[in-house]
This record gives C-alpha cells, structure tokens and sequence, in this order.
C-alpha cells in the first residue's frame, strides 16, 4: 500500500440512489480517488435495521455496485466491497458493543428520527447501527471519513470508542477525521425545500432518482417548488428552491454557483428549471448507459465483489485479531 492516507465510506443499497446521494456522496467517491486510499463499502447490513424485501436487497446490492463503477470509481485504485462479505464488520461491532453505553446510542438524532418513522419496528440493529458504522471505519485504519451532517454525531461515537479501546487497552485504533467535501453540497427536496431529498420520499416528484429518464427528469424539475419573487440567486435561507437548483445546475454543469446565477440573470423561473433539468438528465445519461451495460456482466460484476472481499478481509482480520488479542480472548497455536 501507498503512503496515501486511508479513507473510508459506504451507502447502504435500500431503494434506487437518488442525485442527492450522488452529489452528497458517490460523486465525491470519484473525486477523492486519487489523494486518498479509498475503501468504498455497500453497506448490506445497516439495510436491515429497517425492514427489507429480501429480493430488493440483493438486486440493490448488485446495482449499487454498478453505478459505484458507472460513476467513475475505478476498481483498480479503490477497493470496493459488500460490508456482510467481511464477518470482521459483525465481530468488531459485539466487542465495541461492550464499551458503548445506551445512553450514546438512544440520544442519537437518526435513531430517534428512525424510531419515530419505523415506529413499528424498533429493534436492537436500529439502536446499534452507530457502533456497526463505528467497526466499518475503525478495522481499516481509516484516517479521514467524508460525512454529510446527517452523519456527524456517528463519526463522533466513532472517534470516543477509538479513544476509549486506545485508553483501556494501548494504542489499536486510529482515531478518525471527518471531512466535509468542498462539493459535497446537501440536495434538497425539489417539492419541499427545506427538507433532504430522500429516496423514501412519499412523493416521488420531490427527488431525482439516478434511473429516471429524460423526460422524468425534465418534468420533475418543472414541477420543482420555488418562490414568489422572480430573481435568481444564491441564498438557502430565504430561497432554498431557487438556491438547491442552482447547487444541483452547477454540480452536474461543472460551472460554479457565481457563474450559474450571471448566466441566469434576467432570466424567468420556468427557462431555469429547464435548464437545469437539462443539465442533469445529460449528466445522467452517460451514467444509466455505462450502469446497464455493467448490470448485463454480472460475472465481472461478481469478479469485482469478490477481489474487493478479499482485499478487504485482509486488512480487517489483522485489526480484529489484534483487538481480540488485546481484549484478551484465547486464541490456540496452529
Ligand atoms: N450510515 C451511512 C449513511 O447512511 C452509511 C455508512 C455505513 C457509512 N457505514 C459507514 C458512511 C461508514 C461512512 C462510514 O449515509
């Protein structure tokens, strides 16, 4: 391995990505490819603290893979893997488990937001998730994890159960940094403006799913929710429709938000809604084409989950051995 530091992060395969998770995430995977020493995980198994048609599951486990590659994640400089293919992920996770206290876990927003939206089926893995999150991160020595802000407090309980395992038992963990990609912009819901885009939205015209078509698009960013006022410009707090479209025109254009609203001045509402629609749609051609060409080679597919497995499984064994050592469970000579 290169001296490059190492740097983690996963999106779970529940329901089809929408552009939010592309400009919040996957677009940022491709971006930090090169400075870093990327492990890009599919995370299977947080899936399953909220219920899951088994089917789905695992066709949105292949298809995550496939737009990980259309997007431009390139499986010769990243490794990239399906978290339950490497058991240390459920292993780590029971040894922090006895050094993480209720109260870290049931103060924590996604959990009390999840509780409330899954109301009938609150369980243990949902209330566990952080410390699943915290194992992912700690068994491949990562040093910088990029995060939304949905994410923070996670990566927070992450870094307090490094330190606490480093204090108890020596120096094992690193003690990981999360970062804030530069363009690694929040996407608003297009009917509510002040909310996330959610691929769960009841609503399907308030996000952009990574599979619509042409004409989806276009429409849905026709039907986009602004203001009353006609003027475009950059400002979330009074125009957070207006200003979302301008965040998502200028990731999927390449030109800077400045330029965006000069190339707009004068210009109506309903000309900038096409425009942007546009701008995505054309962003997501090249991809949906290079994803349905990858989703007709599943061996190859198979081939890149398994070498990613393999590399993966590697690294996260010496950790876990070196954490059950410490911890004190017996292991026999050979
Ligand atoms: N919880 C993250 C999300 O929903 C996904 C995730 C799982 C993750 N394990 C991770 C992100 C480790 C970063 C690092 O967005």
């Amino acid at each position: 391995m290169s001296d490059k530091k190492t740097l983690f992060s996963a999106v779970q395969p529940s329901g089809i990505p929408t552009i939010g998770n592309y400009v919040g995430a996957i677009n940022n995977f491709v971006k930090l490819q090169d400075e870093y020493n990327c492990i890009y995980s599919i995370a299977d198994l947080h899936c399953l603290t909220v219920r899951q048609d088994p089917a789905s599951l695992r066709k949105a486990t292949q298809e995550l893979l496939a737009l990980y590659i259309a997007c431009g994640v390139d499986p010769e400089k990243c490794i990239m893997f399906v978290q339950s293919h490497v058991p240390q992920h459920a292993e780590l996770t029971w040894i922090l488990n006895t050094m993480t206290y209720p109260g870290e876990l049931n103060r924590m927003t996604q959990f009390k937001d999840k509780s409330r939206s899954h109301a009938d089926n609150v369980n243990m893995g949902l209330m566990d998730y952080p410390v699943l999150m915290a194992s992912d991160i700690l068994l491949y020595n990562t040093a910088v994890v990029p995060v939304g802000a949905d994410q923070k407090q996670h990566i927070e309980l992450t870094r307090d159960l490094a330190i606490r395992f480093n204090g108890r038992y020596s120096d094992t963990f690193v003690v990981p940094e999360p970062i804030f990609p530069k363009h690694g912009a929040k996407i608003m819901s297009l009917a509510d403006p002040t909310k996330k885009m959610s691929k769960s939205d009841e609503n399907v015209n308030a996000f952009v799913s990574m599979y619509d078509d042409t004409d989806t698009v276009i429409r849905k960013f026709k039907r986009a929710v602004t203001d009353s006022d006609t003027k475009i410009y950059f400002d979330p707090e009074n125009k957070p429709g207006i200003s979302n479209l301008l965040t998502i025109y200028s990731v999927f254009s390449g030109v800077s938000v400045e330029d965006a609203v000069k190339e707009f001045e004068g210009k109506g509402y309903g000309d900038f809604k096409i425009k942007v629609g546009e701008a995505v749609a054309e962003g997501l051609k090249p991809i949906s084409e290079k994803r349905n060409s990858l989703l007709k080679d599943k061996a190859y597919l198979d081939s890149i989950m398994l070498k990613g497995a393999e590399s993966a499984y590697k690294i996260a064994r010496k950790t876990l051995s070196k954490v059950y050592r410490k911890v004190g469970l017996y292991s026999p000579e050979r």
